[in-house]
This record gives C-alpha cells, structure tokens and sequence, in this order.
C-alpha cells in the first residue's frame, strides 16, 4: 500500500445511528491530522456515503473503509452492495472478517470473489486471516492477522505470537500485516513493529467510543 504506516483500522460493524457515528468523526478527524500513519474507519455501508461527504468537506486525513463487500457485481442480488458502487466513497474495505465467514458462510471462494471485485473497482481490501494457514487470494497486499479467541474478549494474542506469525506471513509475499483482536491503548504499542506489524485493527471493544480510539491514536508509534 502507499499510504504511510502504521496503519490504524477502526471497524466499527454494525454499531451506531448516524447521529452517533457523525459525533464520532467530529472526535477523532481532528486528532487524525496530527497522526504520521495513516487511520480509516470502517463505518456500516449505511453511513459509507455520509462519511465520505463529510470527510471530504472538511479535507480530512481520515479515510473510509467498507465493512464487506459483494461477491457479486451489479445486478438482481436484492440487499447486496457491489464494489463499483461503493467505490468512489471508500478506498478500503474489509474482507474475509471472522464475523462474516461464521455468520454468513463465506468460504475462500466466495472471498476470492470478494477480493477480485473490491480490486477491479480500485479498492483495497485489507483482508483478515484468523491463521496462518488461512488461504490469502491472488491480489491482497494487507492483510489482518486476527485470531478469533482475541477478538472483542479483552484477551489479545501475545505479541510475540503475533509478531511470529506477521513474520511468516511475510514470508508468503510482499504483504503488509497488521494485527487486530483486543488491541487496546494500553498493548498498541506492543504490537506494532516497523517491517514485522504495520498496523491494527480494532474493533468494536475499542473503537465504539471515541475516547478509547483517540487514546490508541495518541500512542500508536514504532
Ligand atoms: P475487537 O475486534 O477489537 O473488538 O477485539 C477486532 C475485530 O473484530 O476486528
């Protein structure tokens, strides 16, 4: 990716009215301009628009990611959301997130898919493995090492663990690896370490109140 690093994700799932998630950002944009790295926040597609007009606004550093994308592109697939559609509101998305494949059946082709969809409309899919043996399809460049025991428990991976298995993913291919389950401002700078953990992802556990990001915002460095 070309954006600076370290990378910080905020998923924020299916969380938040768009009152509430329109506060949020009034919160965190400003606090984002004195950020090296680069931050993007994952809002529900049902705020994917609102976001992105009211970041750009404000010319704001903070940048938009999806939550998931469709396997599909345009066309009779009621409820779904196609790449190309989202495309000039967000340049990420999340693909593969331990919560979709256990909830909606998503298997590695269906993210194959996904991957090759968010990829021909330009976005970038920063796309979560819950092992290292997770398949990564043809493409990805970030990818998500979060192990589904860390996640939203307040119980993270170790670090040592993480940076382990960051390191055997990179021994796969060119990726950037960033962690996520727990993370937290009192661990945020256990894991992230320069060319081994490039970045977090947090979820819901500490990225729902605004105060909690902005605390692992002003700590995250190398
Ligand atoms: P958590 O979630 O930070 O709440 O553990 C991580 C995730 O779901 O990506």
């Amino acid at each position: 990716m070309n954006d600076p690093l370290p990378l910080l994700v905020a998923n924020l799932k299916a969380n938040k009215t768009w009152e509430e998630m329109s506060f949020w950002l009034d919160q965190v944009a400003p606090i984002v301009e004195k950020f090296t790295g680069t931050v993007i926040v994952c809002p529900s597609s049902a705020f994917l628009a609102s976001t992105h007009q009211k970041l750009q606004t404000q010319n704001s550093k903070l940048q938009t990611g999806g939550q998931d994308i469709s396997r599909f592109e345009q066309g009779a697939y009621t409820g779904e959301v196609a790449a190309s559609q989202i495309a000039n509101l967000c340049q990420y998305a999340i693909i593969g997130h331990s919560e979709r494949r256990q909830n909606f059946g998503e298997t590695d082709e269906i993210l194959t898919l996904k991957v090759q969809n968010a990829k021909s409309a330009g976005i970038e899919p920063i796309f979560c493995i819950q092992t290292e043996k997770d398949a990564i399809p043809e493409g990805v460049e970030i990818v998500a090492y979060e192990p589904t025991f860390a996640i939203g428990t307040g119980v993270p991976d170790s670090p040592e663990n993480a940076k382990g298995l960051a390191e055997e993913i990179r021994q796969k291919d060119h990726f950037t690896v960033i962690y996520g389950g727990s993370v937290s401002a009192e661990n945020v700078n256990l894991f992230l370490q320069k060319d081994v953990i490039d970045g977090v992802l947090v979820g819901a556990t500490n990225s729902l109140d605004s105060k909690n990001f902005i605390q692992i915002l002003e700590k995250a460095a190398y």
